[in-house]
């Protein structure tokens, strides 16, 4: 199977961003995971479309922006113009996902949903034929350096039986060399790692050890 490493920038120094992003280029990662709080779907702030607006002037990494937010579907526009190439919203932060879905893709980029630790995975079958991606958080999302909660990763082949075959199946929170194995072992395809990588003195062998 090819599995997809996608480097939180959570974990990266944020006053050295463009070397930390070619750091995980040069280790061979293509995608970046961005991850957007606002305060109130999760205790925490991060960062905004502007920085997404100039990481995209640094890098041909596929932009993978994950949205931790309230009301998601004020934000599409200004995430899809600074040069998102894939948007993951929350399935606890909006009404109705299958809006939010073509909104999304109708900037002509990928759309993700995700679900949070107690959300059940039969929520999201509506869904599966038309998003991209699902996220299944494998922390309660908010911060990064978290230990992987194990009752999490059952969710990924109960969703991977009930999709199509193309879907790309993310985990992200608490993802290191032996979890990420559990994971991909269940049929996850992309993993999110940011302090596993990010905080490794060696970062190309820690984005190997994801995969090997
Ligand atoms: C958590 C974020 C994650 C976070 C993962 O809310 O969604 O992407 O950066 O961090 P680690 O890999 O350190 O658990
Ligand atoms: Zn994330």
């Amino acid at each position: 199977m090819n599995i997809i490493i996608s480097p939180s920038i959570l974990s990266a120094d944020f006053a050295n961003l463009e070397r930390d992003i070619n750091l995980v280029k040069d280790a061979g990662a293509k995608w970046l995971h961005i991850d957007v709080m606002d305060g109130h779907f999760v205790p925490n702030i991060t960062i905004g479309a502007p920085v997404v607006k100039s990481l995209r002037k640094v890098t041909d990494l596929f932009l993978d922006v994950h949205l931790m937010i309230d009301n998601p579907q004020k934000f599409i526009k200004p995430f899809a113009e600074a040069g998102s190439d894939l948007i993951t919203f929350h399935y606890e932060a909006v009404n109705n996902p299958s809006e939010l879905i073509s909104l999304i893709q109708n900037f002509g980029i990928k759309a993700g949903i995700s679900i949070k630790p107690n959300t059940p995975p039969e929520k999201i079958f509506p869904y599966v034929g038309s998003v991209d991606l699902v996220l299944v958080m494998t922390v309660d999302p908010g911060f990064g350096g978290q230990s992987f909660i194990h009752d999490c990763a059952s969710k990924i082949p109960v969703i991977k039986e009930n999709s199509p075959e193309n879907l790309i199946i993310q985990v992200d929170g608490g993802i290191n060399n032996v979890t990420s194995k559990i994971c991909t072992s269940l049929g996850a395809n992309s993993l999110v790692a940011g302090s596993y990588i990010f905080n490794s003195d060696n970062i190309n062998q820690a984005i190997q050890s994801l995969l090997s």
